[in-house]
């Protein structure tokens, strides 16, 4: 079946991604200063490309280990309903974590993994998002850095994706639904 047509628009430029997560790896280096591994734990897919440049501009003995949990399928509703699609590789017991999304919206992706990672006992277990859209919370929880809060909108781009597409734009966009014919004539 085919998809409704959508254009994007630029919501955060790839610029603008840039200067913010250079400064929430400063936040996240002084943090952790001084451990002797972090271990990073990506929440796949979303996260892949927002992990790829916040570990460049790390200077501490970084690990990277990723997970995969179910949230939206293909649809723009979250299920509600999470579940481990893929677990960490290594274990995280006494270690320091930081547990990195790509949004959080309901919550409830955040919500479970934290409570999952934390019955591993970790040695500390900080969390970071880089979008974050509070108008739609229903579970109550907040990353520990955040890199921008955004409207109730639909965002791709930036490893973001809608049905699997769009993770390869440099910038974060909204997606719009135009009447098929009518797409980006510019
Ligand atoms: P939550 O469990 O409702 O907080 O959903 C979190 C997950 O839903 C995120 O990690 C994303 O994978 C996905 N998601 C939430 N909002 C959007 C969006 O605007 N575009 C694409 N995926 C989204
Ligand atoms: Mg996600």
């Amino acid at each position: 079946m085919s998809q409704a047509a959508y254009v994007i628009d630029e919501l955060i430029s790839a610029k603008a991604i840039a200067a913010r997560v250079e400064a929430l790896a400063r936040d996240v280096q002084q943090a952790f200063q001084g451990t002797d591994k972090l271990i990073i734990v990506g929440l796949l897919r979303g996260s892949f490309v927002f992990i790829a440049d916040l570990v460049r501009e790390l200077d501490l003995p970084v690990e990277v280990d990723f997970l995969e949990a179910s949230s939206y399928g293909d649809s723009m509703e979250s299920s509600r309903e999470v579940r481990i699609l893929k677990d960490l590789r290594g274990e995280i017991g006494g270690r320091d974590v930081l547990l990195v999304e790509d949004i959080v919206d309901t919550g409830f992706t955040l919500a479970h993994v934290t409570e999952l990672l934390k019955t591993r006992n970790p040695g500390r277990l900080e969390t970071i998002a880089l979008l974050d859209k509070p108008s739609r919370r229903e579970v109550e929880v907040k990353a520990t850095w955040t890199g921008f809060e955004i409207p109730d909108e639909f965002v791709v781009g930036y490893g973001i994706d809608f049905a699997q597409r769009n993770r390869n734009l440099p910038f974060i966009g909204k997606v719009r639904f135009v009447a098929a014919g009518d797409g980006d004539g510019s």
